[in-house]
């Protein structure tokens, strides 16, 4: 969607993967505390978005969205207000039918009124859900509340969340800043590598303004492994996918922090080329040994070698496979060691993977050395 925002993929929080509902302003400001002394938000994880529940069940004697007056008493602007002041952004959620997922009012006929309600309160980013949709087709209910939205004149993120309804793909990028291309996600091995998967086949319609959105990251939510979670992390990033933080970022432990802040790879998610990384290959040539990879701006290319496998594997293969020259030398930096390797490559490269894990890679030219 041409609307000035979305260059590079959203970064931030969500309370949906945690909380669900059980959020409060409290939680909320607590949120917005530690993404400031975490390091997270300074990373440019800058959007705290609010989920379900934030709502009364009812509309108000104008028709208009109330917050439920038990867990957010203060209401949305003062929390926006508050969020601004610490330097990030707010989110809120609506629904495009006639209730949410968890029975609050939905904005299905409403989009204006509470479109102008939204940006009157400062909020800068809206998640639309799928719910209680009367049967009509996404295509038709989500663009009236991206003119809405256009037409309260504040610069609002528009998030579809039609679950993939309809391949959004081939629609959504006239619609919104990002559209979800599955299910929801959940905090396990399977989910999480079925939504990569399906994510995957859409690279071709992400770009600046309008990325693929599989779904929010289970990082830290402990139904997964430090390795799982660690290629959870890198193929997101390199699929360029929101990076929207689901877990509890005021107890979280050094190990959730060290993968949701490795800064080399939010760089290959934030990269302004925003070509989003494909598999090469795996599933049939080389089986459970998967091989990601993308273009990067400056002539650079980021490679993901992904051990899908039940036991420790060796990751090999041919440059030219992941659209590299088969002559030329490459310098190359892990990025999760962090350190250039001390070797140009050459022809081939590979690398013995763990169980479920990922090595991450950029390759770019390696610089000649001048002969005098
Ligand atoms: C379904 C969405 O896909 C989830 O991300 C979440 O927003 C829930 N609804 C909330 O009810």
């Amino acid at each position: 969607l041409n609307n000035g925002l979305a260059l590079t993929p959203q970064m931030g929080w969500n309370s949906w993967n945690f909380f669900a509902c059980n959020i409060n302003e409290t939680l909320i400001r607590e949120t917005a505390d530690a993404l400031v002394s975490t390091g997270l938000a300074q990373l440019g994880y800058d959007y705290l978005n609010i989920d379900d529940c934030w709502s009364y069940v009812k509309r108000g004697n104008e028709g208009q969205l109330l917050p439920d007056p038990k867990t957010f008493p203060s209401g949305i602007k003062a929390l926006a207000d508050y969020v601004h002041g610490k330097g990030l952004k707010l989110g809120i959620y609506s629904d495009a039918g006639i209730f949410t997922c968890q029975v609050r009012p939905g904005s299905l006929d409403h989009e204006s009124d509470d479109a102008a309600l939204f940006a009157s309160w400062g909020v800068d980013y809206l998640k639309y859900d799928n719910c209680y949709n009367l049967g009509i087709k996404p295509q038709k209910r989500y663009p009236p509340m991206r003119d809405a939205l256009n037409s309260t004149g504040r610069q609002i993120f528009y998030s579809l969340c039609e679950w993939g309804e309809d391949d959004p793909a081939l629609w959504a990028g006239k619609v919104g800043n990002s559209w979800r291309t599955t299910d929801d996600i959940t905090d396990t091995w399977k989910s999480m590598t079925d939504i990569a998967d399906k994510n995957n086949k859409w690279a071709s319609y992400a770009g600046p303004g309008g990325w693929n959105d599989p779904d929010m990251l289970e990082v830290g939510n402990g139904g997964m492994t430090f390795a799982e979670y660690r290629s959870h992390f890198s193929i997101w990033a390199l699929m360029k996918a929101p990076l929207l933080v689901g877990c509890d970022v005021r107890n979280m432990t050094s190990e959730t922090l060290e993968i949701l802040s490795n800064k080399e790879v939010i760089q290959v998610n934030q990269d302004p080329l925003g070509v989003q990384g494909k598999r090469i290959s795996g599933q049939g040539k080389y089986g459970c040994r998967e091989v990601w990879a993308g273009p990067l701006s400056g002539n650079r290319l980021v490679v993901a070698l992904w051990n899908r496998c039940s036991e420790t594997a060796n990751i090999t293969m041919k440059l030219p496979e992941v659209g590299l020259d088969g002559s030329a030398a490459y310098s190359v930096r892990d990025l999760w060691k962090h350190e250039t390797l001390s070797e140009n490559v050459v022809g081939t490269f590979g690398a013995q993977v763990d169980v479920h894990d990922s090595k991450m890679y950029i390759f770019s030219p390696a610089v000649s050395v001048a002969s005098s």
